[in-house]
């Protein structure tokens, strides 16, 4: 809940237009939030539970998105609204769950599956007629029109309460989208945050724009000037350190700050033997010669990979790298007399507190390599510029700082490096095997146009041999496995759906070009019930 009570009073972000999420548990609250700030206004997810009424009217919205959720607003313990809410005067949009609840807490019902009067389950495409001209689809869709959407429900709307008309219907849900206009007051059954709805994103934008008259005053290059004020307020003259890991979060976080306060700031590049090709060239590059940002550059490749000789197991390589981090980054930032603030890339996604229906801790299926543990050990405070915004939003602000495309497009790249894409014991001849299928794989996706509609691509050097025959003679090499996947935020994940062309082509470039691997696949298991990493 500290998390929360840290977003729900910003102090930049009250300058600007704002709308509020309140998030019943849907998966995809995280995608209703994107569309808002695609359409230049600010918004913050709030849990149902932590919103009190005092809060709501205190943060002082512009408009209200009430999201989906899993539960059933028959079930007297099911989540609420604060009754208030509707008396705010602010204009309020319910999605699916979040349409359900308005209509039960106005007065009219909901029924579920097993007591339907004209109603049905709805998964996947539905299709939705529009039956009424409405604010919310204007420029968009109209009437008499049928448009493709995304539903996913079970329980379904009724009888609508006073003042409110259908605006669309579908086969499952005759009051697919409601409106009552005087109130400003939307509902709809389907997902428009889903991009299988199409036109979706007009949808929200009507909401903030026409509806909660919004002007969208959400730019990168406010958000620039704005925190890069608050830095300089946080920090006063105090010197910091920002570890660079050559990911896109810690470049833009280390730019952003040295524009703020110059060389109070030291980055710190540890090179623990397991990145990717040119990696290291890169980071100091752009760092050192092109910002000239004070810049440590440990290199550190016996020391992790001593540490590691004979460690196979995944948790195992994870603790030991972690560990090793933080004992050299402390090492680093003593050197330059300590600092006072440890700067962090944390992502907004990263503060969101999820909607837990089963309250028990979830399961650590990997433990994460961060320099989480540094500021306690080293007494320093936290410096975290973006824990406003999304990964999308940080490209832009990369852009808008004037940073490399190339540095700003990459894909992500986990802490413990290479080291997690090789199961089994890691050596240095496997590690330079990899590195070169992994130049390999990703320029042949770069070069066919696929990289930025890719999430994330990588080899992995599995632990197996097998038999090949290259001209005449035998061989017995390393087996990879490729991966590609899309994603919105890494967790949830779709395999890339390649043509068998281009995997051939890659296939016999990897076999031809990287001494070391006779047999290539191709990974297809999205996550869940996979994970995007192999360890
Ligand atoms: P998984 O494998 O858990 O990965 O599906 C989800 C995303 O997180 C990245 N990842 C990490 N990033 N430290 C990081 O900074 C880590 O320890 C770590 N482990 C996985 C992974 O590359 C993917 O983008």
């Amino acid at each position: 809940m500290e998390n929360i009570q840290k977003t729900i009073s910003p102090d930049i972000n009250l300058n600007h237009e704002h709308i509020l999420i309140l998030d019943f548990g849907s998966q995809v609250t995280q995608l209703i939030a994107r569309r808002l700030r695609e359409s230049g206004v600010y918004c913050e997810v709030w849990p149902f539970n932590a919103a009190t009424q005092d809060k709501i009217k205190d943060y002082n919205p512009k408009g209200i998105v009430l999201s989906g959720g899993p539960r059933s607003v028959l079930d007297s313990d099911s989540p609420r609204v604060p009754d208030s809410v509707f008396e705010m005067g602010v204009p309020i949009l319910g999605i699916c769950y979040g349409q359900q609840v308005m209509v039960h807490q106005l007065g009219g019902i909901v029924e579920g599956e097993d007591n339907k009067t004209g109603g049905s389950r709805e998964f996947g495409r539905a299709e939705v007629t529009i039956a009424e001209e409405s604010p919310l689809l204007s420029g968009t869709w109209t009437k008499g029109s049928t448009e493709s959407v995304w539903m996913s429900h079970g329980d379904h709307v009724a009888t609508l309460p006073e003042g409110f008309k259908v605006v669309g219907t579908s086969s499952g849900a005759p009051f697919a989208m409601i409106a009552n206009e005087e109130k400003n007051f939307y509902g709809v059954q389907f997902h428009p945050e889903v991009v299988h709805t199409v036109n979706g994103a007009e949808l929200y934008r009507n909401f903030t724009h026409n509806i909660c008259g919004c002007s969208g005053d959400w730019t990168m290059a406010s958000f620039r000037e704005e925190a890069i004020e608050k830095i300089r307020k946080q920090v006063g003259t105090s010197k910091v350190v920002c570890g660079l890991s050559g990911g896109v979060d810690s470049s833009v976080t280390a730019v952003l700050l040295h524009e703020a306060i110059g060389d109070q700031l030291t980055c710190i590049y540890v090179d623990t033997g397991m990145m990717r090709m040119g990696e290291s060239e890169e980071v100091v590059n752009l760092f050192r010669n092109h910002y000239n940002i004070p810049l440590i550059h440990e290199d550190c490749e016996d020391l992790f990979l001593g540490k590691l000789d004979g460690v196979s197991d995944p948790e195992t390589k994870r603790k030991i790298i972690g560990s090793a981090f933080i004992d050299v980054f402390d090492d680093c930032a003593s050197r330059i007399g300590g600092a006072d603030f440890l700067a962090q890339g944390t992502l907004y996604p990263d503060v969101i507190e999820s909607v837990s229906f089963t309250g028990g801790p979830s399961v650590t299926i990997k433990s994460h390599h961060n320099v989480g543990g540094l500021p306690e050990r080293m007494n320093m405070k936290l410096v975290e510029p973006m824990r406003e915004l999304f990964k999308d939003e940080v490209r832009e602000l990369g852009r808008e700082l004037g940073m490399p495309e190339d540095f700003i497009r990459r894909h992500p790249f986990p802490g413990p490096g290479l080291a997690i894409r090789m199961p089994g014991d890691i050596t240095r001849e496997k590690l330079d095997i990899l590195r070169n299928a992994d130049k390999v794989y990703i320029d042949a996706i770069k070069d066919a146009g696929l990289y930025d509609e890719i999430w994330q691509a990588f080899v992995v050097l599995l632990p197996v041999k097998s038999v090949g025959v290259m001209g005449d003679g035998r061989t017995y090499e390393y087996v990879c496995a490729l991966r590609a996947v899309t994603s919105t935020d890494g967790m949830t994940a779709d395999y890339y759906p390649f043509e068998h062309e281009f995997l051939g082509k890659v296939a016999t470039k990897l076999i031809n070009e990287v001494k070391g691997i006779n047999r290539v696949t191709y990974d297809i298991t999205s996550k869940p019930p996979g994970t995007i990493e192999w360890e």
